[in-house]
């Protein structure tokens, strides 16, 4: 039971809404859900008499609490210049007193592992220390963030500290985005972006130091990074390499590095009290939601931090408090709720640094992200249901997945952590300590050991790393992984037989997509297509953000959206019609909101598409346009997503063609009524049941066509001798 699907479409909104709105607004506030009853008295004396209940557990240790006083913030006074305050502020983080002692380490060794508390100045100091040091002078400080927000919010940060606009001496570049000019010194960057330079430049000559930040969380990019620039290192013994982790568990990337040092920041921590549910939580984001109130009415002020799994919950629980907290009156303090996950548009991110106005209490809702990679200056409060979502891959079926699972003990201790940074913090775990001794495992398992490694291998094989099971890996992937892979490469003709890089793959290589997407895209020369097959491309890498469904309006929104699939053309096609009609119209953001399409993604996909036409070019694919052959633009798809064919069973559900497994199409596909007795998918969610998402019908003699040394007869040719449960497929003929 403590596992929950991710559950796409399936909104919760476990309470009574309408009743607890009149409640509210008649001055007695009912919180009801599930089987739970929370009465709050007239005069908001909110009494959560049958809420959650927790246990105090255990304190942690307090270190350097001395450092209380010197931790509070500068006093305001309007003789200082904004710029000259942030300089104080600086001057107040743990890492300051270590400034001197950290460059004369970094002077002396090459490469350096640097551990520190979360929020002691990692991130945004050491690269502005290096740069007065003078480092910047030999080439670029390049700092790598595994997630894209981090890369953002921080190079905004520390252009701000600079005193310079983003993107000149402080930039950032992250997929699809480069913020970063000639002036750039100090380059903030996902791993990925990192990963990616090598490609042009495999002795990062333009850097003068590295540093491979956030270390601890082993990202699928960061592991293969280390692989690489230790080998760098070798070679080029000017560059200055730093891994920097906030975990005490450094002594794992001292050993791999080397015996490289490692240089402890003194953390500066207060104690928190961890607090555990008597009772396992049958429903965390209920739980969640309670919580956060009963801290609300019951405690003193401080900020909240709630750790979420994604996206999706985050918006449920921001609509649900949002509701809530409406019939507060003012005899409650406003409850300020900021989001903060990876696809929030940038000018939100900021909220959630601004400062709490007096009197008032925030409420963030963060995934992961504030783990580790983002400090939120005020948390006083944190509420830990205990999950994340985590990608796993099966080599056997081929099938990766994201689910959302029990979060490491590591990460439960670092999220109480967050709560304890410039005072005594509360954490509010949703899960008893039984769970926590008994059902967490002690670390994450590092990506590369659950995750297809398609993407990887191709850009290594392109860096010239052949034999890949003797690449330098921290910690190896499961050779079944890496057969796959290779395996799904060669089927893509980007490998040929002795597992070399083909001319196709070399093509491939250039795109920072997934190898099937990639694949298609240089398949689409020979079907005549590559305008359409880079704008398929675009929509695809925006996710599930194109089309919106308001609650009151769901019915004219799935009209809308049918709109394009006329024809039953599939949801590939029906996402180029959705692009080329909006670039018909200008790319009119009105049209947008008529058609409910969210017109930030539609830019976002605008400006994936002009580079990926960039990227055309570099690979001398002309620009062309075959709308009038749509099998042709299906031809390409199928030549990057062969892998994904499944045929339709009696029963009315699919089966996988290759390993088989039954499958489903999504609710939200414009096939999903249809049913075509032959289908290709994008990609495989598990929800309540494993389903096809992009689905687009096929003719099960192209999967001979075009990947004949993967598909035999045998695959397709029962094909027409099968009796369809409905007429609108189509027949093998
Ligand atoms: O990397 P580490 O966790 O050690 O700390 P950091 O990210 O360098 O954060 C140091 C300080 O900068 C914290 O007090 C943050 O609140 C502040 N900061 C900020 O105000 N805005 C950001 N976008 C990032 C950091
Ligand atoms: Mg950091």
């Amino acid at each position: 039971h403590r596992y929950r699907d991710p559950g796409a479409g399936d909104k919760m909104v476990p309470f009574a809404e309408q009743e607890a709105w009149e409640n509210c607004q008649s001055g007695k506030a009912t919180l009801k859900s599930g089987s739970r009853n929370k009465q709050a008295s007239a005069d908001y004396e909110f009494v959560f008499e049958d809420g959650i209940g927790f246990i105090k557990e255990s304190i942690m240790d307090g270190v350097n609490l001395e450092d209380e006083m010197s931790s509070e913030k500068p006093d305001d006074s309007t003789t200082k210049n904004a710029l000259q305050k942030l300089q104080e502020e600086r001057k107040t983080l743990p890492i300051h007193p270590y400034r001197d002692e950290l460059l004369q380490a970094i002077h002396d060794h090459q490469v350096m592992v640097i551990v520190g508390e979360t929020g002691s100045g990692k991130t945004t100091q050491i690269p502005q220390y290096l740069h007065e040091a003078g480092y910047t002078k030999r080439g670029l400080v390049g700092c790598t963030q595994p997630r894209r927000v981090a890369a953002m919010s921080v190079a905004a940060r520390v252009s701000q500290e600079m005193g310079v606009k983003l993107g000149h001496e402080v930039g950032y570049s992250i997929r699809f985005e480069d913020c970063s000019s000639e002036k750039t010194i100090l380059k903030y960057m996902t791993d990925g972006m990192l990963l990616r330079e090598f490609l042009s430049e495999p002795d990062l000559a333009s850097y003068s130091v590295i540093m491979v930040d956030e270390g601890h969380e082993r990202t699928l990019s960061t592991d293969i990074l280390f692989g690489l620039v230790k080998d760098v290192t070798r070679f080029r013994k000017d560059l200055k390499l730093l891994i920097s982790s906030a975990t005490l568990d450094a002594k794992k990337f001292s050993d791999y590095f080397d015996s490289a040092p490692i240089f402890k920041i003194p953390g500066r921590r207060f104690p928190v009290t961890i607090n555990f549910t008597i009772a396992p939580e049958a429903d965390y984001i209920d739980a969640a939601i309670v919580t956060v109130l009963q801290i609300h009415v019951t405690q003193p002020p401080g900020d909240i931090l709630v750790f979420l799994t994604g996206q999706e919950e985050i918006e449920t629980i921001d609509e649900i408090l949002e509701y809530r907290t409406r019939g507060f009156g003012t005899k409650i303090a406003e409850l300020i709720i900021c989001p903060i996950y990876a696809n929030l548009p940038t000018e939100l991110q900021a909220k959630i640094f601004e400062p709490t106005p007096d009197g008032a209490r925030k409420v963030v809702l963060a995934t992961n992200i504030a783990e580790t990679s983002l400090t939120i200056d005020g948390i006083k409060y944190v509420v830990d249901p205990g999950f994340c979502k985590i990608k796993s891959y099966n080599p056997r079926t081929g099938m990766e997945s994201l689910l959302i699972n029990p979060i490491s003990k590591a990460s439960a201790m670092q999220r109480a952590g967050r709560s304890g940074r410039t005072g005594p913090g509360m954490c509010f775990r949703l899960y008893t300590e039984y769970n926590f001794q008994h059902d967490l495992d002690d670390n994450a398992v590092p990506e590369i050991q659950r995750t297809n490694l398609a993407n990887v291998v191709l850009t290594l094989k392109s860096l010239g790393v052949n034999d890949l099971v003797n690449f330098d890996f921290m910690d190896p992937p499961p050779s079944e992984a890496l057969l796959e892979a290779l395996g799904q490469l060669y089927a893509l003709n980007a490998l040929n037989s002795l597992g070399e890089l083909t001319k196709i793959g070399r093509r491939m290589a250039e795109f920072p997509l997934d190898p099937m997407l990639s694949k298609m895209i240089v398949a689409s020369e020979k079907y005549k297509c590559s305008e359409e097959a880079i704008t398929i491309a675009s929509m695809l890498s925006i996710g599930n953000s194109i089309f919106y469904r308001p609650k009151n309006k769901q019915v004219h929104a799935d009209n809308a959206r049918m709109n394009f699939h006329t024809g039953n053309v599939g949801d590939h096609i029906a996402l180029l019609n959705v692009y080329n009609t909006w670039k018909e119209t200008n790319y009119s953001t009105q049209w947008c909101y008529e058609n409910y399409i969210q017109v930030r993604s539609m830019k976002r996909a605008r400006d994936i598409r002009d580079q990926l036409e960039g990227l055309l070019e570099r690979v001398e694919i002309e620009p062309t346009s075959n709308l009038s052959d749509l099998d042709a633009v299906k031809k390409a798809i199928t030549s990057g997503f062969f892998h994904h064919s499944a045929k339709l069973q009696k029963t009315g559900a699919y089966r996988t063609v290759k390993k088989p497994q039954t499958v489903h199409i999504h609710p939200s596909s414009g096939l999903a009524e249809v049913l075509p007795r032959w289908v290709i998918y994008h990609e495989l969610v598990l929800t309540t049941k494993e389903y096809m998402r992009q689905v687009t019908e096929l003719k099960p003699e192209w999967l001979i066509e075009i990947a004949p040394h993967y598909y035999q007869m045998k695959d397709v040719e029962d094909a027409s001798t099968t009796k369809m449960p409905r007429g609108k497929g189509l027949a093998a003929d």
